[in-house]
């Protein structure tokens, strides 16, 4: 995020692969008949195209219903799937927005354990497959605001963080939740630069980590996470800047204290603990008034959207900052 911002913004595609809502709706139902005929894995290009869809994955379906949580569905039009697995910032494979999906697919995510620790009642190794069962999946549709000042829109599929954090029982004492991502020099070419102390560290209040719309996800577009985006589990604050979103989480902790975390340590001025989209505080080298919507028709000609507070998720989260001064605390 340091570098990049501009270098970046013309690697994007083009504005003509946006997927219509309609279009993603067809693939999905067309996926849940395919899977019905048990014929799942039976996708190819030439039918893809036949149906106006534009699946390169063919990672495994996963079922959800959609979310009741107040304000986890925007009904604007999610990014294309395209666009939001190829446009990607992941920098343990490299800083380009190019380079995880074409590296990510090293990575190993079976067998994948989450190791829960520090003031927790219950700490230890929780399974992938135990985590996936925790509680049921939900289809939450969030706007995602990165700090570049760039946005999507994506469809995701995963449960409350609450479920888990409820699970792991924290004591009295925990104030604040850490979030370790995977940092293997063996798969993750990205490791060898010093852009980031690894590993990525983010990390949340406890209250901030226990509202409801903070997402532990495993999926999106009705699939399994792609590499690239996080498999095979990452986190999603849908108000805040996504660089707060790690991915391939491989360690919680729970502190008294406020944990360092990776972007901050690099460059405190710039990207602040709390990092919530606010439209009113500039970063230091560019204005956060607005974004481009990626995949909005006319590229980067396109108009730019007004960034709202909270990411427009300020009549659900904007009580858990109150009185606070967000110029101070960015
Ligand atoms: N997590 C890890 N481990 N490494 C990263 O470089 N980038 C962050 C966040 N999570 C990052 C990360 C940033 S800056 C953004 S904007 C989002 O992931 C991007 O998520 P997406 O690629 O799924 O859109």
């Amino acid at each position: 995020m340091i570098i990049h911002t501009d270098r970046s913004a013309h690697q994007h595609p083009v504005g003509s692969e946006i997927t219509p809502l309609s279009a993603y709706r067809n693939r999905r139902q067309w996926m849940l008949g395919a899977m019905a005929l048990g014929a799942a894995g039976a996708w190819s290009p030439q039918r893809a195209v036949a149906q106006g869809v534009d699946r390169p994955g063919r990672l495994s379906p996963i079922s959800s219903v959609p979310s009741s949580v107040p304000g986890a569905r925007t009904v604007e039009k999610p990014t294309s799937y395209r666009d939001a697995t190829t446009y990607n910032n992941y920098y343990e494979f490299g800083t380009d927005k190019s380079d995880p999906a074409r590296l990510a697919d090293k990575l190993k995510t079976r067998p994948w354990s989450v190791s829960i620790e520090g003031l927790v009642g219950k700490p230890g190794t929780y399974d992938l497959e135990r985590l996936l069962r925790l509680a049921p999946m939900e289809e939450r549709i969030y706007r995602l605001r990165c700090v570049e000042g760039w946005s999507m829109v994506i469809p995701w599929v995963g449960y409350s963080l609450a479920a888990l954090i409820r699970e792991v029982q924290p004591l009295g004492s925990a104030k604040y939740v850490e979030f370790f991502t995977l940092a293997d020099p063996d798969t993750m070419p990205g490791l060898r630069s010093n852009v980031l102390q690894w590993p990525y560290v983010e990390a949340l209040r406890l209250d901030e980590a226990n509202h409801p719309l903070t997402l532990l996800a495993f999926g999106m577009y009705g699939e399994m996470l792609p590499n690239q985006n996080g498999a095979p589990l990452r986190l999603v604050v849908p108000w805040k800047y996504g660089f707060k979103s790690g991915k391939s989480l491989v360690r919680i902790r729970f502190t008294e204290k406020q944990p360092a975390t990776s972007w901050n340590m690099a460059a405190p001025r710039e990207y602040g603990f709390y990092s919530n989209v606010n439209p009113n505080v500039p970063h230091p080298r560019w204005s956060q008034a607005t974004e481009r919507r990626i995949g909005d028709d006319g590229g980067l000609l396109a108009r730019r959207r007004k960034t709202e507070m909270f990411n427009g998720y300020e009549p659900q989260v904007g009580q858990l900052y109150a009185g606070m001064d967000l110029r101070r605390f960015y």
